[in-house]
Parts: C-alpha cells; sequence; structure tokens
C-alpha cells in the first residue's frame, strides 16, 4: 500500500457542457503544505470534493494513502479530514454539543477529545455559544476543529482562509503551520498566491480545469525572477538599446525606470551595450514581485493553450495541449 497521502491521476469532472476538472495529476507527499491555488470558478472546491469521496469523478482516479475514496468509501477516509466550502454545524446549538455530536457519530465520545480539538483552534473560551451566532472566522477554525476530532494525518482544506480579515489569515496561517509543524501532511486550495507562498512548499495552480504548473514554490519563482528594473541618466535612448538587445522581452518604460524580463547572461551583455551607448546606469535590479505577474499569466490568459511559463521550470506539467 502506498503511504503517498494524495495521488490524482487523470481527474475529470463533466457537467453537461462544463468541464470542471480537466485532466487533474497531482501529488501531495508526506509532510507538505501543499497549496491549491487558482482564481474562482477554476475547479478547486470540485476536485477536492472527488479527493474527499463526496462525488463520483467522470474519469481518472484519486488515492488517499493508496486508497480509494470513491470506490472503498468511509474507510478510505481513514485518517484523512477536511472540508470543502464551507463547514457546516447546527446553528441552534452550542460549538462544543456540535463537536459532541461529532465525535459521537464517529464512535467515539471522549470528551478529552472534543475539548482537545477546541483548545488548539482557541474557541474553548466561546465553545458554549450557539454557532448561529459565529462570525465566519470562528467557523471556520471550528471546522478546523471538527476535522481535528478524526485525529488526520491528512487535511483537505478548501480555502479556510478565504473571506477572513487580516487578522483572522494570520490566525488561520499560524494554526495550519502548527498542524503541519506536529506532522500533518495540509492540502489547502486558495485563490491568493502570497498566502499560498507564505505557507506551502509546493503547489498546483489550476486554471479552468487544468493544472498549468505543479511543483516547489522556489522553482516557479525562480523562473519568475526575470525581471529587471533599469533607470538611466536618459532612459528614452536606454530603452532603444533595450529593445535592440537580443534576448529581452517586453521592455517599456514604466515611471522613472524602463522594465523588462531578461535572463541573466542577457543582462550581462545590455550593461555593456549601455555603457558603449554612453548612458549612465544608475540603477539595475532584478524584481522579486514578479510571482504575481506569472500566476495572472499563468490563470488570466484566454485559452489554457496560449499559457506559456518562462524557461520552464522543472515540474511544470501542461499547459500546451
Ligand atoms: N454541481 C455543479 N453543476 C454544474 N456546474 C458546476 C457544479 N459544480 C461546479 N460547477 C462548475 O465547475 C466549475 C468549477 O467550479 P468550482 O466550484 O470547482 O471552482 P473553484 O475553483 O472552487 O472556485 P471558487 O474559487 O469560486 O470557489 C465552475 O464553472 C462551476 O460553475
Ligand atoms: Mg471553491
Amino acid at each position: 500500500m502506498s503511504d503517498t497521502p494524495v495521488e490524482a491521476r487523470g481527474l475529470v469532472k463533466q457537467y453537461g457542457r462544463i468541464t470542471a476538472v480537466d485532466h487533474v495529476d497531482l501529488t501531495v507527499n508526506r509532510g507538505d503544505v501543499y497549496g491549491f491555488l487558482g482564481p474562482n470558478g477554476a475547479g478547486k472546491t470540485t476536485a477536492l470534493r472527488m479527493m474527499l469521496g463526496l462525488i463520483y469523478p467522470t474519469a481518472g482516479s484519486v488515492r488517499l494513502f493508496g486508497r480509494d475514496p470513491i470506490g472503498e468509501g468511509a474507510a478510505a477516509l481513514d485518517g484523512v479530514a477536511g472540508f470543502v466550502e464551507a463547514p457546516r454545524f447546527y446553528p441552534y446549538m452550542s460549538a462544543r454539543t456540535n463537536m459532541r455530536m461529532m465525535a459521537a457519530y464517529d464512535g467515539d465520545e471522549a470528551p478529552e477529545r472534543v475539548e482537545e480539538a477546541l483548545e488548539t483552534v482557541e474557541l474553548t473560551g466561546r465553545a458554549d455559544d450557539k454557532v448561529g451566532g459565529y462570525s465566519h472566522g470562528m467557523r471556520q477554525r471550528l471546522g478546523i476543529a471538527a476535522a481535528l476530532l478524526r485525529r488526520p494525518n491528512l487535511l483537505l482544506l478548501d480555502e479556510p482562509a478565504t473571506g477572513l480579515d487580516p487578522g483572522g489569515m494570520r490566525d488561520m496561517r499560524t494554526l495550519i503551520r502548527r498542524l503541519a509543524d506536529g506532522g500533518m501532511t495540509v492540502l489547502l486550495s486558495s485563490h491568493l498566491l502570497a498566502e499560498v507562498e507564505e505557507l506551502c512548499d509546493r503547489v498546483a495552480i489550476i486554471r479552468a480545469g487544468r493544472i498549468v504548473y505543479e511543483g516547489a514554490i522556489h522553482e516557479l519563482k525562480a523562473s519568475a525572477a526575470s525581471a529587471y528594473r533599469l533607470r538611466t541618466s536618459d532612459n528614452a535612448t536606454a530603452l532603444g538599446v533595450c529593445q535592440a538587445q537580443t534576448g529581452v522581452a517586453a521592455a517599456r518604460i514604466e515611471g522613472a525606470d524602463i522594465r523588462m524580463e531578461a535572463g541573466e547572461p542577457t543582462i550581462a551583455e545590455l550593461s555593456v551595450a549601455l555603457i558603449e551607448a554612453k548612458l549612465q546606469i544608475t540603477a539595475l535590479v532584478p524584481e522579486g514581485a514578479t510571482l504575481e505577474d506569472l500566476f495572472f499569466r499563468l490563470t488570466e490568459g484566454s485559452t489554457p493553450g496560449e499559457i506559456e511559463v518562462p524557461d520552464r521550470p522543472a515540474g511544470v506539467v501542461g499547459g500546451t495541449a
């Protein structure tokens, strides 16, 4: 039996003419905090529903620790917990009562278990309040507490931090980090690159149902770090030099600077060309903040076939069908 937490292969979900999930392959390894990143409607929730065995795939397969959540049902979800969209509770009951009912349903009524989970998400002080009066952030945390009742090795969370205020988002990130540090494997979906960047080591970027990148965030970053900002004594002339330099792409004036994309060897050649043109360089710096640009390019083109990852870092899949 495989001990890989999640292996999705060729996963497809068709709703009439809409292909919500289109041949998704992804692998979550033990200990990963894995980001499933994509804009609204990209297919994240649908893919997570298939992973949790809540809906049937049109094609393809999912294995959680080598088991099939569709074919084997509940048994395959042993050690797996999570929620899609928003966790659901009885609003007219307290958080503690909701949690006790869930624990009983799972065949484990040990009250310590409920208390421990409430403590982990810092809701002990509000546990006797009705869930109907909970804020969105408290409800999300209670959702995680409910998942923790099952003592999971794998946590599947659908946009756990979406809709939270900045403080709530930070608390959610801290909580997820803490769970991961305790040995839990986490797959979480998000539409925020910054959140995934801060929390995750590996990422799958999904767009219109297809994975356009899967791999380490640092590799994605390395491929995105090819933008430069240049400032000279005469930007208008310098722009001409940049545009004439082989290997420089998308050179344009932005405010007091010229921005362009190029690899390091090209930048070395360009600096010589600028000096030969008698231009004084006052700044020539790589731009770190282009991961966001790359994300938008990966997720906002008109069709997946038009997307190109610069220099195709290792781990890139799809995008050219
Ligand atoms: N039950 C359904 N019936 C018909 N279409 C559906 C169904 N569920 C999802 N879809 C469609 O599948 C696509 C993907 O939806 P999904 O909810 O998986 O996206 P998402 O990435 O979770 O988006 P969001 O960030 O808004 O939550 C959308 O076009 C959606 O309309
Ligand atoms: Mg969703």
